[in-house]
């Protein structure tokens, strides 16, 4: 019997962007089954909770099937991967400045853990300069950022900063 082949999708997803989007959509199209975990740090401040954000998630992704699931997690990422037998950690890799950190990342993974393997899927050419970093600040100081992220994140982030 064919074993299925469970990839799990982290980030802090603060919020989440159309780039991440993306790699969500490619990711489905390789994988049996794709989770989109909320990775947080509960001592690290963000913009939208873990709640909020996973909620977010769980809205743009409606339409896609059933084969994607939205978790969260403060643990070690590759004991999340373990707990639900997941052997990939799916990661997307913008301009050439995510590449050190993002190398440090797989090597600590796989020391961890030799049994999980990090896969990069390079990001949509529109997306390669965006991260929800710059987004948040551009939305922050009143800048437009539509079609950056899905329209009910730009709903969001609005009232976000209209209430702050
Ligand atoms: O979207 P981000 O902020 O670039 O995602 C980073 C994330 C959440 C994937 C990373 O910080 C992570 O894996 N955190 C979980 C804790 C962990 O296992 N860290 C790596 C080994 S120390």
């Amino acid at each position: 019997m064919k074993t299925k082949k469970i990839a799990v999708y982290p980030g802090s997803f603060d919020p989440i962007t159309n780039g991440h989007l993306d790699i969500i959509v490619r990711g489905l199209r390789m994988f049996d089954e794709l989770i989109v975990l909320v990775a947080y740090n509960p001592n690290k401040s963000s913009l939208f909770s873990v709640e909020e954000r996973m909620d977010l998630i769980r809205l743009v992704t409606q339409d896609l099937d059933g084969r994607l699931r939205v978790d969260c997690s403060s643990g070690l990422l590759v004991d999340y991967a373990k707990s639900q037998g997941a052997n990939v950690i799916l990661r997307g890799l913008r301009a050439v400045s995510d590449f050190e950190y993002e190398f440090q990342m797989a090597l600590i993974n796989r020391r961890l853990n030799r049994d999980v393997e990090t896969v990069f899927l390079m990001t949509g050419y529109q997306w390669f300069y965006t991260s929800s970093n710059l987004i948040k600040e551009a939305a922050g100081l009143g800048g437009s950022v539509k079609g950056l992220v899905p329209d009910v994140v730009l709903e969001r982030l609005e009232e976000k900063f209209r209430t702050r």
